[in-house]
């Protein structure tokens, strides 16, 4: 056997036991492992039109402010967005992808700030999520429509868009916005067994088996 056959194999072994041991916890506990909102959330396009309460939007925004930040600089900024026609406009900030903005009773415009912060993609996505991961803790749908990057149908790239319908200052970026509403109908979990285990790696870097010839 090779050095990097055994290697593979120790690693085997260990995620073989990592995950009974998981399986023993569970049945021990009787506790969900995650986060039930991490294990139910998916991203949601249907909407529909029932207004959030104040109570709702407030919890939703102290979970943005809670997230990790690089430095605890904390240099992410929203902006809330309930205007309809406003709403309509930003859902045209890209071709196809944000359109789902048309039916949502809250759109948070995600904003960064590179000049305070070198790391504020890390930043402000990682708020970006914990919104939606409270957002599906309410009971509500999300889905995270990109701007950063991003073009118009008329190739303007929709963060200078998303700027000048909201008059946001040039030393800001515009990363996404969060379309947040009551869904118009589930998406089911992902079945634990689907996700893509084989992303994991154990103690070093394992390339994919490659097919033998055989096979
Ligand atoms: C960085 C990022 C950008 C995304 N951009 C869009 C987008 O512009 N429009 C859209 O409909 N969904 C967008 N999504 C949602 C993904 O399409 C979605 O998360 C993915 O298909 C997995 O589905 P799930 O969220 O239901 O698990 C984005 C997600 C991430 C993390």
């Amino acid at each position: 056997m090779t050095k990097d056959q055994s290697l593979r194999r120790e690693g085997e072994h260990l995620l073989s036991e990592i995950k009974s041991l998981g399986e023993e916890l569970l049945a021990e506990s009787n506790e969900p492992a995650l986060l039930p909102a991490i294990y139910t959330r998916r991203s949601i396009r249907k909407f529909v039109d029932t207004p959030l309460t104040g109570d709702e939007v407030q919890v939703l925004l102290e979970a943005g402010l809670r997230a990790p930040s690089s430095k605890n600089k904390h240099t992410t900024q929203f902006i809330l967005v309930e205007d309809r026609e406003t709403l309509d406009r930003l859902s045209r900030m890209r071709e196809s992808g944000a359109l789902f903005l048309q039916q949502v009773p809250l759109g948070i415009v995600v904003l960064g700030s590179p000049m305070e912060c070198e790391r504020w993609i890390a930043d402000a996505s990682l708020a970006a999520g914990y919104i939606q991961l409270q957002a599906e803790a309410l009971g509500l749908g999300s889905c995270w429509a990109d701007a950063y990057g991003c073009y118009t149908g008329a190739g303007q790239e929709s963060a200078e868009y998303v700027r000048n319908v909201l008059d946001i200052p040039y030393q800001l970026e515009v990363l996404c916005i969060l379309a947040i509403g009551h869904k118009a109908g589930e998406a089911a979990p992902r079945p634990t067994e689907t996700l893509k285990w084989e992303k994991i790696h154990i103690g070093r870097y394992q390339m994919a088996e490659e097919p033998t010839e055989e096979a």
